[in-house]
């Protein structure tokens, strides 16, 4: 089927079954995770069907949202590499703010803030992977001493941390940005909001549509 003139397409059906996969089990995670981390969540384990089921799905289920967002990852990583553009555009964070948007500078398929939030997921999840398979019992865990699995348990716990809030903060993002929404659960964008929010990435795209028509 051809995409209606008006509209970019931006994430693929296989991009959106990732995308919406990862954030069910990043939520799972979170919940039953701070149900282990202190005992005024422990409510949360049944998220996952009570805190035995809870312990013995949390790491697998860790590894799916490895898995899945890798798989992400690595097809979107050249598309989150600073440009020239983007240096501006953080100069201007106060137009961005303000939301003077017509002041700044296009910007390709991820603005910088984007941007940060995908590596500070990249950094995060992979600390979150390490610490975790040393903590894993009765896997794993056998074959580090007590010390190194306690000091584990901390980069865990300061890693979920820092990838929640990275979550919160893209979620809102998400919502602020009207439109936003509707381009991973339909998987296209108007020519307008691309035009106004990714600029260049517009251009890219409106010269692909012309090279095909
Ligand atoms: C309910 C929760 C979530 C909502 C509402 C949401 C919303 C969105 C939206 C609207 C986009 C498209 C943004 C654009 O193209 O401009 C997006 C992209 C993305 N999301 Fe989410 N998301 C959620 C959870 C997650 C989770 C849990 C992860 C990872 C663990 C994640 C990782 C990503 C990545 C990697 C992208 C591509 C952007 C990039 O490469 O910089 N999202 N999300």
């Amino acid at each position: 089927m051809r995409t209606p003139r008006h509209r970019l397409i931006r994430y693929s059906p296989l991009d959106r079954a990732n995308h919406w996969s990862m954030a069910m089990i990043f939520i799972l995670l979170a919940l039953s995770g701070l149900a282990f981390f202190h005992p005024a969540f422990f409510f949360l384990s049944h998220t996952l069907g009570g805190p035995v089921w809870a312990r013995i799905l949390h790491p697998f289920l860790g590894v799916v949202l490895v898995l899945l967002f890798y798989a992400m990852a690595a097809r979107h990583v050249s598309r989150n590499l600073l440009g020239e553009n983007d240096v501006q555009w953080m100069r201007q964070i106060r137009d961005v703010l303000d939301n003077r948007d017509e002041k700044l500078p296009p910007i390709g398929k991820y603005n910088p803030g984007q941007k940060l939030v995908f590596w500070s997921l990249v950094v995060s999840i992979a600390l979150l992977l390490l610490s975790g398979v040393i903590m894993w019992r009765p896997w794993f865990a056998g074959y580090f001493p007590i010390p190194l699995i306690r000091f584990a348990s901390l980069i865990h716990s300061l890693s979920a941390f820092v990838a929640i809030v990275t979550i919160v903060i893209h979620i809102y993002a998400a919502i602020w940005v009207k439109g936003s929404i509707r381009s991973m659960t339909r998987g296209w964008v108007t020519r307008a909001w691309a035009r106004h929010h990714h600029g260049l990435w517009a251009r890219e795209q409106e010269e692909k549509q012309r090279e095909h028509s």
